[in-house]
């Protein structure tokens, strides 16, 4: 017998209670043993939960967990930084594997907690921290154990991909596609983790840490997120064949790395813009066998269960052994921006001078195509870097927050300026 100790039942750790409870025989097949959730920490015991679950096991102080000998491996599904990490470690260096789904505390503390876990003798897996349901850590390490992978790309932000799918498809508000993101349970606790990128920005960290044996954080992240998409604007995507998707970027060259989390325009033939609701993708561009596409579920009860209890088994199974992390102090984040493109840029009129913003792109010799179109001024530019365009809206125009968008175009079709009208 294996005892679990859980943390959380909330939307995953729910998930991970039905799945264990429900697929017990097929997890004693494939662990040899049987797998029992006996203690379970929350936040107030005495909610009403639609569970079939004796209460008695449900606990509000970790240490019940945390000091229990007879627990074996604790899964850490509540979420947050501090506590959790705090939680993590502790259980660690007990001598107790840690499954999680937490890619904050992951993002931040992979090298920390993985040398722990070493040093303790016991495994760390974060399986379900990047893409829900995909197993891509498994895919990337597996990949790795033959390629060299210089270039990830991926859809890998469940709400957000729900709203811009609900927003191009359906033609809902940015607002009104948020709240069904929450109904069902996909966005995070404080959405603007999920809206601004930053959750991406920690999922692209990881997989980045991983692919190119490096140290890679939220803040070598150049990020910007969905929040000043407008109807005109996806309107205007339309138009030109184009669809937004909210992509997480890394790519590496020599011995340095470039990341970023915008919203970037896809020819709406493409994969990615195949990629529709709360689903993830993830493309791997491996030097031997090729590239490697990923595509499922990105969030939500089931799927994210599933990737927790996938590691739960690999623990049990001791398969965590056939991977390591070890971070290489040479690679590190370039000074310089690896990426670029041609980009589309909108500016409302009632809060922005067109006059300044065309001047400011003609003063750093940016090629241009402009038009006013229903108060609002829409650029495209020639091929320039990510950087160039942020610096110039951010810290030379200084334009106000929501009074603008700005998306990278990655397409087969469209490759210059000429390439696109109005
Ligand atoms: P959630 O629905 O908000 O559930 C959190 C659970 O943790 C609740 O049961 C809550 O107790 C408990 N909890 C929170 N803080 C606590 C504290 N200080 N002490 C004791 N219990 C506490 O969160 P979630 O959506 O399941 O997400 C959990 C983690 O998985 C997060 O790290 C998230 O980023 C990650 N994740 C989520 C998804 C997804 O689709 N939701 C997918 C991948 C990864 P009560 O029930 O008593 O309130
Ligand atoms: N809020 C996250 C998302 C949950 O929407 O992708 C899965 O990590």
């Amino acid at each position: 017998m294996v005892n679990i100790g859980l943390l959380g039942l909330g939307t995953v750790g729910s998930g991970v209670f039905d799945i264990v409870k429900d697929r017990n025989e097929s997890l004693k097949k494939s662990t040899g043993k049987n797998i029992n959730i006996s203690k379970i920490l929350v936040r107030d015991a005495s909610k009403n939960r639609n569970l079939d679950i004796d209460n008695s096991i449900l606990t509000e102080n970790v240490d019940d967990i945390l000091n229990d000998d007879s627990i074996d491996i604790i899964v850490e599904v509540i979420g947050g930084i501090d506590l959790a990490y705090e939680y993590i470690k502790t259980a660690l260096s007990k001598g107790k594997s840690v499954v999680t789904a937490n890619k904050a505390v992951i993002s931040l503390h992979l090298e920390e907690l993985n040398r722990l876990a070493k040093e303790n003798n016991c495994g760390l897996l974060y399986e379900a921290s990047v893409a829900g349901g995909i197993p891509i850590i498994k895919g990337l390490n597996e990949a790795l154990r033959i390629n060299k992978i210089d270039n990830i790309e991926g859809i890998l932000n469940g709400t957000t991909n729900f709203i811009l799918t609900k927003m191009y498809d359906d033609n809902l508000s940015f607002e009104e596609a948020l709240d069904l993101a929450h109904e069902y349970g996909y966005a995070e606790a404080d959405p603007t983790d999920d809206i601004e990128g930053y959750d991406a920005a920690r999922k692209i960290s990881i997989l980045a840490s991983l692919a190119f044996d490096a140290k890679a954080s939220i803040d070598d992240v150049e990020c910007h997120g969905i929040s000043s998409i407008k109807a005109s604007d996806i309107k205007r995507f339309k138009e030109i064949g184009l669809a937004p998707k909210l992509l997480g970027c890394a790519i590496k060259k020599n011995n340095e790395f470039s990341l970023t989390v915008e919203p970037i325009l896809v020819d709406d033939t493409s994969l990615f813009s195949a990629v529709k609701d709360a689903f993830n993708a993830v493309n791997l561009d491996c030097d031997i066998v090729g590239d490697l596409q990923f595509y499922g579920q990105g969030a939500g009860k089931l799927p994210t269960g599933n990737a927790v209890v996938s590691d739960i088994i690999d623990i049990i199974n001791e398969d965590y052994k056939k991977f390591d992390y070890c971070p290489n102090p040479d690679i590190v984040v370039g000074e310089n921006s690896l990426f670029e493109g041609l980009y589309y840029f909108r500016a409302s009129l009632d809060e922005n001078d067109d006059k300044k913003i065309i001047k400011a792109f003609e003063d750093k010799s940016i090629d241009i195509k402009y038009e006013v179109q229903d108060q609002e001024l829409v650029i495209l530019t020639e091929m320039i870097s990510s950087e160039l365009i942020a610096n110039l809206i951010t810290e030379d125009l200084k334009l106000p927050a929501k009074s603008y968008s700005y998306l990278r175009i990655e397409s087969e079709v469209l490759n210059s300026l000429v390439d696109i009208s109005f």
